[in-house]
């Protein structure tokens, strides 16, 4: 288990983008362990890869956290992309372990479909509604250097 520096705001890294992973060796298998583990000793319910200051195309969440002796149902996505979203949009208060104490309403979409490769190279897909639908885009985002106050703000 290695909980790894969360990057906070200000940090350059969180606005750039994050090239596609090529090759799952144990390097990145070690990289999606410790994100898990760096997010649940945070109390998070998803995290990006750059923000552990790794500019890789690879996501984690677990939104099944709350559950106190659950907390094992952590999805790693490698490559994630979203391939189709509903027309329905839903706005719930986000925060993000970036920006601790910061919650902001957020408009996302309602459903998406998300396909990406897991941690044994086989291609999958996701489709999400309600929260994990929004954890999603919001990790999704932080790939492409997006944060959550850049959609606030685009929204307001
Ligand atoms: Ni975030």
């Amino acid at each position: 288990m290695a909980i790894r520096e969360i990057r906070k705001d200000g940090d350059e890294i969180l606005a750039k983008k994050s090239k596609e992973v090529e090759v799952i060796d144990d390097k990145i298998k070690q990289l999606a362990q410790d994100m898990l583990d760096t997010m649940y000793k945070s109390d998070g319910i998803g995290l990006a890869a750059c923000q552990v200051g790794m500019l890789k195309r690879m996501i984690v969440y677990d939104i099944s956290y709350i559950d106190e002796e659950g907390k094992k149902e952590g999805h790693v996505l490698i490559n994630p992309k979203i391939t189709s979203r509903s027309k329905d949009m839903v706005e719930v208060e986000e925060g993000c372990l970036s920006f601790p104490d910061v919650y902001k309403n957020v408009l996302r979409h309602e459903k998406i479909t998300v396909e990406y490769t897991d941690l044994d190279g086989k291609k999958k897909k996701i489709n999400a509604k309600d929260m994990e639908a929004i954890v999603l885009q919001h990790e999704i985002d932080h790939l492409d250097g997006i944060v959550f106050l850049d959609r606030y703000k685009e929204q307001n």
